[in-house]
Formats: structure tokens, sequence, C-alpha cells
């Protein structure tokens, strides 16, 4: 089999630190690590993901396959080549969110959007996932105090947040080996070195 670097993604509900901690693990692990986003990445899934984020009236399968074709993009021009040249891809956010996100919040059928994910990476699954768990309620109230920028997701009712944490959650339940469940309530400091931990312990197996 070709040599492969290593994917990682992050994931985790508003509020829960992930681009912090998506920052901090790329600097411990030096300077040759690809860092990217989903939606978005490369030039077309960023204009994507543009129409996803500020388009009032989309429904949740228009949600869906904008996400998948952002993510066929991204997957072939941008994840596949940097993985085979062997560098380490860490995403923030992945196939996980929408299975969350259009899947538990959304309503659609889970069958479908594992379908959608699969044609739309070819079968890449994340070698090791970072879920940084939150109750919504925690997590809104730090994006409140946080002058950054809302976008349309952010500002849905609590119980969306809820049905989203509840999709990650059962994730995490079928896939422990995957994905590796972190308690986003403890400080950044806490949070990064747990991190470090379960890395190494994925790299040493
Ligand atoms: P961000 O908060 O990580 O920047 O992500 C942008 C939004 O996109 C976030 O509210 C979650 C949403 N999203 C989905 O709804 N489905 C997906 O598959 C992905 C990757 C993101």
């Amino acid at each position: 089999m070709a040599q492969r670097g290593i994917f990682i993604t992050f994931e985790g509900v508003e509020g829960a630190g992930k681009t912090t901690q998506v920052q901090r693990l790329a600097t411990a692990l030096g300077p040759d690590v690809v860092v990217t986003r989903e939606p978005g990445g490369t030039p077309v899934s960023e204009r994507i993901r543009d129409v996803f984020l500020t388009s009032d009236r989309i429904t949740t399968m228009t949600e869906l396959l904008l996400i998948a074709a952002a993510r066929a993009q991204h997957v072939d021009e941008r994840i596949r080549p940097a993985l085979a040249s062997n560098q380490i891809v860490i995403c923030d956010r992945f196939i996980d969110a929408t299975v969350a996100y259009q899947g538990y919040r959304g309503g659609i059928d889970l069958e479908i959007i594992h379908q959608l994910n699969h044609v739309a990476t070819g079968g890449l699954i994340p070698d090791i996932t970072f879920m940084l768990d939150l109750s919504p309620e925690i997590g809104l109230q730090r994006q409140q105090q946080d002058e950054t920028y809302r976008d349309r997701l952010d500002k849905e009712p609590l119980e969306f947040h809820r049905r989203v944490r509840e999709g990650y959650l059962a994730t995490a339940k079928s896939e422990p080996h995957r994905v590796k469940l972190i308690d986003a309530t403890q400080s950044p400091d806490a949070v990064h070195s747990q991190i470090l931990t379960e890395y190494q312990k994925f790299l040493s197996k």
C-alpha cells in the first residue's frame, strides 16, 4: 500500500474552542502540517461555504448537497494530494459534522448522509477525530462573550444545538477507536494536553 500521511479532524458544538485547538495542535506538530476546514479549504469550496453560511432560505437537503459538493472538491484538490505526499492534514470539521447538523439537527435520513459522505470523500475516513464536547448552554454563552462574527447556524435555538450534540455523541459512541471525546469545559491548556496524549497513543498503535 502507498505510504500516506495522517488525517486528523476536529469536531464540536459551537463555542467548544475547536479553532484554538486546531491551531495549537498544528503548532505542536511542526511546520509541515496542512490546516484546513469544512465547508471550505479550496477556492471553489470556500465559495460554496459563503453560499451555505449566508443564505437565509435554504432547505436542509440543499445544505447537504452544498456540503457534499464542497467536500468532494476539497478531498480531491487538497486533502488526498497532501496525504499522498505524506503530510499531516488537520481539518476543522468533516463528515461527522454532516451527520450531526444535517442528520440529527436537520432530520435527513442518516443512511443518505452516510452514502453521500462516502461518495464525496471516495471513502476517505479520518485516522483520528478529536470531538470537543460541551453543553450547548455553555457553548453559546461563551460565544456571546466573544465579539467574533456568528453565522446563521450559531443563531439557531438551543434545541438545534442540543440535537447537534446528540448527533456528535452518537458518532463518538459508535466509533470509539477513531473518535476521541474531549471534555471542552476544561481549560484550553488541559484540552490541548489531552489531545496530545490521545495523539501519542494513536501513533504508538
Ligand atoms: P464552523 O463553525 O466550524 O466555521 O462551521 C461552519 C458551520 O457549518 C457550522 O455551523 C456547522 C456547519 N456545517 C454543517 O452544517 N455541516 C457540515 O457538514 C459541516 C462541515 C459544517
